[in-house]
């Protein structure tokens, strides 16, 4: 079987070399197909940080093994690392964080083993990166959460649960204030978890989770969040097992898979040979596991787990004072290790032999369009965005004047808090309100009536946007202003 493999930029290029050494040590049969991507490609002038050939190649083969890759600094450029997870549809973001012998930790020391896995929505959220200034004092990032998304990721997380053996999934969020975004991701997980009767399903408030993840981590199995807060909380896991270099990653999708180092390019020690590879090697055997090589992983995480009990280590871990080992020796004493069993880890056993279950993608004749579900649908108004420096009253009087009689306003918020009809005086604001328009007494209007009310407005004040205010099915989908 052949593989997309990126070198990437940075440190890439040393530990991608000592990884493929310890895969063709270990007989791994694979074949790797060198594709271009990262900042080295945005330099010489592709704006996407890929070649054409090597979207094509990944495209074809599925699997794309890769290096941590740099975003150029400035605007007008995204991160390649987003675009190819978002461009591909790999939904699920797999971390591993595990204590591992010969990797000192606080949890370590204390006797406490982890053995986390976080799977993180890796799509939606505020990653989508859609952001606008609407004044040249207001920022606005647009989170779009939806129902299939959720859906995808929460069945992935409940199906790995199964495969780990693991009795409960925890899902992470802030639904008690997001209600509507937050609020699908958490409806969705008890509406997958339905599916799964053998597995318990419980939820967490994602500022609580981090406190208990510090105090009791051990309590914890298998972790689903959304993107931003995922993201946070693997990178608090990864602390709690030694640190970024002991952090593997997977991002999973129905047709193309990825799967690389949660660190960085480390661009203070590129170039020196002394960075650690393990964290590319986990997320290897991760990609082994996925395309039904256990026999591989096995070997090579039993050879990777001997040499860290060995006390063998690059420089940024180990017991201090003790002699550490640059990539190249590194990933030498990993091969030498490969037959040989760890003695203090439970050594890995292949629950089979290699026997490969990945199929090469069937490029679909258009885009999928994922689940869209029909409710009756109606609009009750809208929320005009406005920019404004004027006192909240001065705001309502001009569009009390404007607005026809179909209409009612019902309140101006700033920043999500009322200041109008009632509010405190002490709420400071900007220059910028959220004026809510709605039908009178519920009476659906359409389209049409909310842009003549537009217009209207235009007249008065900049629009910087605008939301429709729908009821779906009856019941009304948009928020609560703060002190409404
Ligand atoms: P970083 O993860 O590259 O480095 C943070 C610190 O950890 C540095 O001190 C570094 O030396 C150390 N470190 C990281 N990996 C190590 C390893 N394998 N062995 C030993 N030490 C290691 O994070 P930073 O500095 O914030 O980002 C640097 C660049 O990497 C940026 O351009 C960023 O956009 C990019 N990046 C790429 C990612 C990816 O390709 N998935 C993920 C995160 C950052």
């Amino acid at each position: 079987m052949k593989i997309a493999v990126a070198k990437g930029d940075g440190i890439g290029e040393e530990i991608m070399q000592a990884v493929l050494r310890i895969f063709n040590a270990a007989k791994v049969p694979l074949e790797y197909v060198p594709v271009e991507m990262g900042k080295y490609i945005y330099d010489r002038g592709h704006s996407t940080g890929m070649t054409a050939e090597a979207k094509n190649t990944i495209e074809l083969l599925g699997i794309l093994f890769k290096g941590p890759m740099e975003t150029p600094k400035g605007k007008g450029v995204k991160s390649i690392n987003v675009t190819a997870r978002k461009v591909w549809n790999t939904y699920a973001n797999k971390r591993n964080f595990k204590s591992l012998t010969g990797v000192e930790s606080v949890f370590s020391k204390a006797g406490i083993p982890i053995n986390i896995t976080i799977i993180r929505e890796n799509i939606e959220d505020t990653y989508g990166g859609i952001e606008h200034k609407l004044t040249p004092d207001v920022a606005l990032c647009r989170r779009f959460v939806t129902r299939p998304g959720s859906l995808q990721v929460h069945r992935y997380a409940f199906e790995t649960a199964r495969r780990k053996g693991a009795h409960k999934v925890t899902c992470g969020h802030k639904a008690n204030i997001m209600k509507m975004t937050d609020g699908i991701f958490l409806e969705t997980f008890y509406e997958t978890a339905k599916d799964f009767p053998d597995i318990s399903a419980n939820d967490v408030i994602v500022d609580d989770l981090a406190m208990k993840l510090v105090v009791k981590p051990n309590e914890f199995d298998i972790l689903v969040l959304p993107n931003l807060q995922g993201d946070i909380i693997s990178d608090l896991c990864a602390g709690l097992v030694g640190g970024l270099g002991f952090a593997p990653s997977a991002n999973i999708g129905d047709n193309i898979s990825i799967f690389e180092a949660v660190h960085g390019t480390a661009p203070d020690i590129a170039g020196k040979n002394i960075a650690n590879p393990t964290a590319l090697l986990m997320s290897g055997i991760m990609m082994l596991r996925h395309i039904g090589l256990n026999e591989s992983a096995a070997k090579i995480e039993n050879a990777l787990l001997c040499t860290l009990e060995q006390g063998i280590h690059t420089s940024d871990f180990g017991k201090a004072g003790t002699t550490s080992l640059n990539t190249t020796e590194y990933a030498d004493a990993i091969i030498n290790n490969i037959g040989n069993l760890p003695h203090e880890a439970a050594p890995t056993m292949a629950v089979a032999q290699d026997k490969l279950t990945h199929k090469p993608p069937v490029k679909p004749a258009g885009n999928i369009m994922k689940e869209s579900r029909t409710q009756k649908e109606e609009i009750l108004g809208v929320d005009f965005f406005i920019e404004s420096n004027e006192q909240p009253r001065q705001v309502a009087r001009k569009f009390l004047d404007v607005i026809s009689s179909d209409f009612e306003l019902l309140l101006i918020s700033n920043r999500g808090t009322q200041v109008w009809p009632t509010g405190s005086i002490f709420t400071e604001c900007i220059d910028q309100y959220q004026v809510r328009v709605l039908s009178r007494d519920d009476k659906p209007v359409s389209q049409e009536d909310i842009l003549r009310e537009a217009v209207k407005t235009a007249g008065h004040f900049k629009i910087c946007s605008l939301e429709m205010l729908m009821n779906y099915d009856g019941v009304k989908s948009f928020s609560l202003a703060q002190g409404q």
